[in-house]
């Protein structure tokens, strides 16, 4: 009921929709009927046709659930040469997307970043990047148009496995998926499924930058820090976190993009660095600094997890002041759940009518 009501009842993705029912339906009904006039052999023939259709859907008949089952097999199947670009030019708005890559594990995070982002009315402008079907259909069935697989799909076990290699796999395609965003001409905001918006990012995205980030460091810096990239830390690179990313379609974005594709070619996964996607991104940010214009978000609105959930005395003195929080600094989705139920950010039992999905 309430995914019903969120849905845009005229807008389908229409080019789409229309190659797979009325107009294949409209050149089957024609010919029938001028034969049918013509013909009683083919009337007769007709007639067995229908029994056999018949004998075929009887057991169907029988059984509702059955019969909605292969109903919504067929439709799901439809989804599946559903493309990025088509997918891109039906969602976006403003020239502009919203985008996170998610498979089936991570659904309630998706709906509970779903709910924070219709408070602030943004929900259109969101494309969730199927990792696997199951997240493909589920969405699109109470969505329609809002989920695009990009094959292959990964395979489901262990995609989600935080420092395995699955979970590297599903990191590594982001950048890929971004620079086809960007290719097509969009603007395009990508976010982890584990934030939550408090207000709208939108207009703290200054200027005309071509990527816009935040920090995940932890320790406090001045509320009027420098929007320049940090120094490097430690490890001789940056923290900045691949959580929440913009950029513009520009060619300075499309380069960032391309180094970051390269550095996790060169760095690939092995057991014993259990790699993800953020060290790649700081090294491309690394090496085309001064190439691409790049615009650090203030920390008192972008926290890391790693402050927000941890300085109570940094959250009172910045009260009213965060935008977007992040629950990061901390493994597993038990765990993840509890943090943001402590805090009051779990959305997604108490408002799930508030999501364009309704209750998953
Ligand atoms: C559309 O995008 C422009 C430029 O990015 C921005 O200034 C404007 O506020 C946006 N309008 C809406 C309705 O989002
Ligand atoms: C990850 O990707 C590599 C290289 O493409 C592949 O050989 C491997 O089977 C994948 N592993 C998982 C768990 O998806
Ligand atoms: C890039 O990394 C090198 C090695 O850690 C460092 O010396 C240099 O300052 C970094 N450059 C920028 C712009 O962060
Ligand atoms: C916590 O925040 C306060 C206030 O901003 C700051 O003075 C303090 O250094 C922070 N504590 C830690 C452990 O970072």
């Amino acid at each position: 009921m309430s995914a019903f009501l969120h849905q845009r009842p005229l807008h389908t993705p229409s080019s789409y929709l229309d190659d797979l029912s009325p107009r294949s339906r409209q050149n089957y009904q024609k010919p029938t009927s001028s034969l049918l006039s013509r013909s009683p052999a083919v009337l007769v023939l007709l007639l067995l046709s229908l029994l056999i259709v018949a004998g075929v859907l009887f057991p169907y008949i029988q059984s509702p659930g059955s019969l909605l089952s292969l109903s919504s097999r067929s439709s799901d199947s439809k989804w599946r040469g559903y493309t990025l670009p088509d997918a891109a030019a039906y969602v976006a708005r403003n020239n502009t997307l919203i985008v996170c890559a998610v498979s089936e594990a991570y659904l309630p995070f998706l709906n509970n970043w779903l709910i924070s982002i219709s408070r602030q009315k943004q929900q259109e402008k969101v494309l969730v990047i199927a990792e696997d079907y199951a997240t493909l259909y589920k969405v699109n069935e109470r969505w329609p148009g809002h989920a695009v697989l990009v094959p292959p799909a990964l395979e489901a076990a262990a995609a989600h496995k935080f420092g395995s290699q699955g979970f590297f796999n599903f990191t590594a395609r982001r950048p890929r998926h971004l620079l086809q965003i960007l290719e097509l001409g969009y603007n395009v905001m990508y976010n982890d499924v584990d934030m939550v918006w408090l207000s709208d990012p939108f207009p703290y995205l200054k200027g005309e930058h071509d990527v816009y980030f935040m920090d995940d460091m932890a320790f406090v810096k001045p509320l009027d820090h420098s929007h320049e990239l940090p120094p490097p830390g430690k490890k001789g690179r940056t923290y900045i976190c691949s959580c929440f990313i913009y950029l513009r379609p520009t060619s300075g974005a499309k380069l960032l993009m391309k180094k970051w594709i390269e550095e996790l070619q060169d760095q690939p996964w092995s057991r014993a660095k259990k790699a993800n996607d953020q060290p790649g991104f700081n090294w491309a940010l690394n090496k085309t600094a001064g190439q691409v214009d790049v615009y650090l978000l203030p920390q008192k609105a972008f926290p890391t997890g790693g402050l927000y959930f941890k300085n109570k005395t940094w959250v009172q003195e910045t009260k009213g002041m965060h935008v977007v929080i992040h629950n990061n600094y901390i493994i597993g989705f038990e765990k993840k759940t509890k943090r943001f139920k402590d805090y009051g950010l779990w959305l997604a039992d108490d408002y799930a009518s508030e999501s364009p999905l309704g209750r998953l």
